[in-house]
């Protein structure tokens, strides 16, 4: 009955929630970026406000400072808010982050990121409307609709929302740790939703992600860019060298070149392989969601176990290199290339770091420049993996079949969530994915929308899953 009265409500005030949204997706809370490091601050205040208009005790934790390459820049704050103390209830954590990824008119988004547009198609577009603003509102939606109803909600609510995710969450690691005992210790299971259905119309639960370790490659040598054509030919170049390494890290059809990473690779078990069979997910899914048919495994099974439990090598970008339209005949003095690896059980990153920052020395050795170079690990992270069979799994099975009168496929992701395995590590309870968006979403792509039925279906999903986890056993 309370169920029904609740998804009742969550349907009615629909456009109330839309509007949420809309102010949250005004505030281009981006972390990565310095000089909009002011709205991240005011991304983390809007939350605290809505929160606290709904009753919740909530209080920030300061993380102090990051080092943005020598800047020192103020990190936004942990909320932590909670929702009823009943010592008679569970208590749920529920993670989010209220930071985005960059974006620019620019890049080539058909509107302005950051005011939140509704097309014909009844999809939510704007920067942050699946990841991770709709999914965090998503859960105060839901104790709205309680507070509204004089309904009791039926756990007590824990939230954690950070706003340096995209950023490599820096700071919130020790926080967790430090609050296991504290703001964290009653909790009986930890749920999040940051991630994406696989395709476009069946929910799923997600129970593993892949980590990452993201490396800074720097090569330098002349004192100052230099003019090409007095200079071209007679020194090393520091582009040139930088290319020659970072060409030797993947081959283009995806396999990583760095000796030693597929060793730690767990096995594939006959087990694992039938449970690629049943999921709702093809081709063109992929294709969609790519803009482009460029997919380099031929099938279903293969994308999928190259996306969740293969590693991967990207590269991303250059430091310092000339990226202007037009000409210009420079020879930059130094250049710092960027990739990452994706990793996967059982993958330990400080082997993984040893295994790249060995292998790139002895590359750049071969080459034999005079120029100097140096590689880093800027931040890595840990692959995860949980139960899909754990109780709390069960509970948002029941719920998305309550939902969406449909079972719910069992997925893990490609990307990464970094505390995901801190709060399992440190608080040792099971931890759940529970996706709101779809996976055309295009998080962190130009045009990113959630739809609004996943809005207010997802909202509803989010309540009834409290509703069923109140009832079993953790
Ligand atoms: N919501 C994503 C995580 C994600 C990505 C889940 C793809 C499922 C599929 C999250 O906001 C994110 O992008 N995380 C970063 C973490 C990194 C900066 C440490 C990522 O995966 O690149
Ligand atoms: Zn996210």
């Amino acid at each position: 009955m309370a169920v029904e009265e609740f998804m009742d409500y969550v349907d009615k005030h629909q456009n109330d929630f839309v509007e949420r949204l809309r102010k949250a997706v005004a505030i281009p809370s981006v972390s990565g970026d310095p000089n909009h490091r002011p709205d991240v601050f005011r991304m983390g205040e809007f939350l605290v406000n809505e929160l606290k208009a709904l009753g919740a005790s909530v209080e920030t934790r300061d993380l102090g400072k990051q080092d943005f390459h020598g800047t020192p820049l103020d990190l936004p704050p942990v909320v932590l808010a909670t929702v009823g103390n009943d010592p008679a209830k569970k208590t749920i954590l529920v993670y989010g982050h209220y930071d985005v990824q960059p974006a620019l008119k620019e890049d080539g988004w058909t509107t302005d990121p950051f005011v939140l547009v509704e097309d014909d198609k009844q999809r939510l577009i704007g920067r942050g409307s699946s990841d991770d603003k709709g999914p965090v509102l998503g859960w105060i939606n839901v104790v709205e609709a309680h507070k509204n109803l004089g309904l009791e909600l039926p756990v007590n609510i824990k939230f954690c929302l950070e706003g340096m995710e995209e950023s490599g969450s820096e700071g919130l690691d020790d926080l967790i740790y430090q609050e296991a005992d504290k703001y964290f210790k009653d909790v009986d299971a930890v749920t999040i939703s940051d991630n994406y259905w696989l395709g476009t119309t069946k929910p799923c639960l997600t129970y593993g992600l892949r980590g990452v370790s993201y490396f800074h490659l720097t090569v330098k040598g002349p004192a100052a860019d230099l003019h090409s054509g007095v200079f071209g030919g007679t020194i090393h170049e520091p582009m040139s060298d930088l290319f020659a390494v970072m060409s030797k890290l993947v081959q283009p059809d995806g396999k990583i070149l760095v000796p030693g990473v597929y060793d730690q690779v767990r096995a594939v078990t006959d087990e694992e392989e039938a449970t690629y069979a049943t999921l709702d997910f093809s081709l063109d899914d992929l294709h969609a969601a790519v803009g482009n048919k460029t997919n380099i495994h031929p099938d279903v099974k293969s994308v999928l176990q190259h996306r969740w439990r293969y590693p991967s090598l990207s590269l991303h970008g250059i430091e310092g290199a000339f990226y202007n339209p037009g000409d210009k005949t420079v020879i930059p003095a130094k250049v710092i290339g960027k990739f990452s690896i994706r990793s996967v059980p059982d993958m330990d990153p400080k082997k993984l770091t040893e295994l790249v920052k060995n292998y790139v020395n002895d590359e750049f050795n071969k080459l034999g420049s005079k120029n100097t170079m140096v590689i880093e690990c800027s931040h890595d992270g840990n692959h995860w993996l949980a139960s899909p069979n754990h109780p709390n799994y069960v509970a948002a099975a029941k719920a998305t079949e309550t939902v969406y009168k449909v079972k719910p496929d069992l997925t893990r992701e490609g990307g990464s969530i970094p505390v995901t395995l801190s709060f399992q590590d440190a608080l040792k309870k099971n931890v759940l994915l529970l996706p709101m968006g779809r996976g055309d979403d295009g998080a962190h792509s130009i045009n990113e929308k959630l739809d609004r039925s996943n809005y207010i279906q997802g909202t509803k999903l989010l309540g009834v899953y409290l509703h069923e986890v109140s009832k079993v056993d953790l």
